[in-house]
């Protein structure tokens, strides 16, 4: 196929830039030579027109809302798989066969214990310590002991065990976590549990007062940590390859991963909505003065769970999500008002000329939240819960990027300086 370029022109000059074509037509400039050929570099706060790598993992269309995993539509799999199973696919690029999956499911049944030193952590953090400063600090020391990913004779220390026991020992720090901040003894994980029954049996089961696991919280923990595993170049994932590309282990990658989802622009914001939506409760459930704050160029308010840097028509996360949870709320005859006032926020904003001119919907955290309250999951572990549905995400990203020579060079983006021009240095006496 004939190249195409973009042609550029400099003064008198002019330079082509060749055109690429992803395998679903997405378009992009190759810059690659921009600086060589120019003495140009291009500036592009927040990345809104930068594209970082070519990546097989995940597919987004944001003017149609889609999401595609490995070529398969989100709602097929949010529909039809475990999130083991999703897992699985975006680590190896294909859906399981029953025995892959079965060897998958055993090595994370394998690995689902922590060290017993590491226990001891837990002791060690304030009573209000942030969950997901615990899951950072956690899984960062993870590499004191598992060391494995550095030994010479196989650089990614096979990535199905280190993925398998990262997955596995991530959803035990989640659980442990809540149980020390609660002052609940711990519950270990099961080998007769699947992965989603495990976590909520981990999270809620007493010696006293035995958990019953529902099957319908169940289905939906599937379904929503399906929907969140990957999302191409977010914030958190581009984290996980910068960090990757100096050289830094996959625990110390996966754990700058979790402090970039933390901020409330981005997975932060499933625990911002609720704690935006009880506001709005107590203020009388006045949603049109939040709807006023959210649109006042004066007031830093947002709307949080509401926009999307890609999604300008929908995101496909948040229909299957809504749906999720009114099936929830209604089958498990919960009546939740923060769920009447997020349908009355988006009702109203979706018939607000400001939010639909700057094509704002409600992205996949307006919702979620709602579900894990209903299954007892308290707000501040909101963001924890993001973080293991994107796990798989990030460890497939990391090694995606340390297997193809051009996407791992080390990330290091240039700048436009705007400082001092040169000075000349003055002494103390001088100045
Ligand atoms: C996630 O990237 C991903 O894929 C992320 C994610 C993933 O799966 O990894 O999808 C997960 O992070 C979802 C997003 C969660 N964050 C929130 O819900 C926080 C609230 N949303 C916003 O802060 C915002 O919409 C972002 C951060 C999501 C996107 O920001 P952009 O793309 O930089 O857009 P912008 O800030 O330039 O906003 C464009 C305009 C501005 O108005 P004008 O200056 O043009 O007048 O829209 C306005 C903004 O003020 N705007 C909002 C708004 N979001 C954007 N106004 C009110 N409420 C909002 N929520």
């Amino acid at each position: 196929m004939s190249q195409k370029y973009a042609t550029l022109s400099i003064g008198d000059k002019t330079y082509q830039l060749p055109l690429i074509e992803g395998t679903r037509g997405d378009k992009a400039i190759d810059i690659r030579t921009l600086l060589k050929q120019t003495g140009y570099i291009t500036l592009d706060s927040g990345y809104m027109n930068t594209g970082a790598c070519t990546s097989s993992i995940t597919y987004l269309d944001g003017a149609k809302g889609v999401l595609d995993y490995r070529g398969y539509a989100i709602e097929d799999l949010a529909e039809k798989c475990t999130f083991t199973e999703v897992a699985y696919l975006i680590l190896h690029g294909e859906l399981p066969t029953f025995d892959a999956l079965e060897t998958f499911k055993h090595d994370m049944r394998r690995f689902a214990l922590l060290h017993e030193d590491m226990i001891h952590f837990f002791d060690h953090f304030p009573p209000n310590a942030s969950p997901m400063s615990i899951l950072s600090t956690t899984v960062n020391s993870l590499h004191n002991y598992y060391p494995e990913m550095d030994s010479e004779s196989d650089p990614y220390g096979g990535i199905t065990v280190t993925a398998a026991r990262l997955l596995a020992k991530t959803r035990t720090i989640a659980a442990f976590s809540y149980k020390k901040s609660i002052g609940h003894p711990l519950v270990y994980p099961s080998p007769k549990l699947n992965y989603c029954e495990n976590f909520l049996n981990m999270m809620f089961d007493r010696p006293n007062l035995p958990y019953e696991i529902k099957p319908q919280f169940v289905s939906a923990l599937n379904k929503l940590l399906i929907l969140h595993a990957d999302h191409e170049q977010n914030c958190s994932t581009s984290t996980v390859r910068l960090v990757g590309s100096s050289g830094a282990n996959l625990y110390a990658s996966i754990s700058a991963g979790i402090c970039a989802l933390w901020g409330p622009l981005h997975g932060g914001a499933n625990q911002a909505v609720i704690e935006m939506l009880e506001a709005i409760q107590r203020d009388g459930r006045d949603h049109k003065k939040y709807i006023n704050k959210a649109k006042d160029k004066n007031d830093p308010f947002r709307l949080s769970g509401f926009g999307h840097r890609v999604y300008k028509t929908f995101d496909p996360r948040a229909t299957i999500i809504k749906k999720a949870c009114n099936d929830i709320i209604a089958e498990m005859e919960i009546n939740d008002p923060l769920l009447d006032i997020a349908l009355e926020l988006e009702h109203h904003a979706s018939n607000d000329d400001y939010f639909i001119s700057r094509n704002l919907y409600p992205n996949v955290d307006f919702y979620s939240g709602i579900i894990y309250r209903a299954m007892g999951i308290p707000t501040d572990m909101f963001t924890v819960m993001f973080a293991l549905g994107r796990l798989p995400g990030w460890i497939a990203q990391w090694t995606e990027m340390q297997e193809d020579r051009e996407n791992s060079r080390i990330g290091r983006p240039r700048q436009i300086y705007s400082g001092h021009t040169r000075r000349k240095f003055s002494p103390m006496n001088e100045r």
